[in-house]
C-alpha cells in the first residue's frame, strides 16, 4: 500500500486534535460501531467502553507513530495484531471495514476541518493499521 505523505500525515494529526478537543469523537465512534452490527455488540458486550474509548485514544497517537516507524508505536501494532487475531478477539477481516466507515463517519461528524484531504488522509491512516491487523488475523493460530 502507498504511504501517507508528510502532508497527510499533519493534516491527519491536526484533524485528529480537533476530534479530540471537541470531546465526544470517541463517543460517537463507539456509539456508531456499536450500532453497526450484532457481531460488532457480541464482541463488546464484557467490555467496559469508557476504558476503551481511552485505551483506543491512545492507540491513535502510537499508530500514528508507527505510520512514522517509531518502535514503540510498532511494538504497539504488533501487540494488538496478537490481542486481535482468530487464537484471541477472534476480530475476523469484515469487521475493519465496519470498524473504517465507523471511524470516518465520526471524524467527520466531529472535526469542523473535515473535507476531502482529511478523509484521505484518515483513510489511508486506517488502512495502514487494518491491513497490519488483517494480515495478522491467522498468524498465531
Ligand atoms: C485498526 C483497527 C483497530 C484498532 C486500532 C483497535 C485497537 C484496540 C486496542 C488498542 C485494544 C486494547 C488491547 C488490549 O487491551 O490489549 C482493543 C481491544 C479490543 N478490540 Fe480493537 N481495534 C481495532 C479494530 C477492532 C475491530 C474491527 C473490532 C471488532 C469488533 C475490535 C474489537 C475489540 C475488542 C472486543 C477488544 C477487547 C475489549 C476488552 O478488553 O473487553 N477492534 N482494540
Amino acid at each position: 500500500m502507498q504511504e501517507s505523505t508528510p502532508e497527510e500525515r499533519k493534516i491527519l494529526y491536526e484533524s485528529l486534535e480537533r476530534c479530540i478537543a471537541r470531546g465526544k469523537f470517541l463517543d460517537r465512534f463507539y456509539e456508531l460501531f456499536i450500532e453497526s452490527s450484532q457481531e460488532v455488540r457480541d464482541k463488546f458486550k464484557n467490555t467496559d467502553l469508557e476504558k476503551q474509548k481511552h485505551t483506543l485514544k491512545v492507540s491513535f497517537y502510537l499508530l500514528f507513530m508507527a505510520g512514522e516507524g517509531n518502535k514503540e508505536g510498532l511494538a504497539h501494532l504488533d501487540q494488538i495484531s496478537k490481542r486481535h487475531s482468530k487464537s484471541q478477539l477472534d476480530i475476523a477481516p469484515h469487521l475493519y471495514w465496519l470498524w473504517r466507515d465507523c471511524l470516518i463517519r465520526a471524524v467527520s461528524e466531529c472535526d469542523p476541518g473535515f473535507n476531502a484531504n482529511v478523509e484521505q488522509a484518515w483513510l489511508k491512516f486506517a488502512n495502514f493499521g487494518i491491513d497490519y491487523l488483517v494480515d495478522r488475523y491467522y498468524a498465531s493460530e
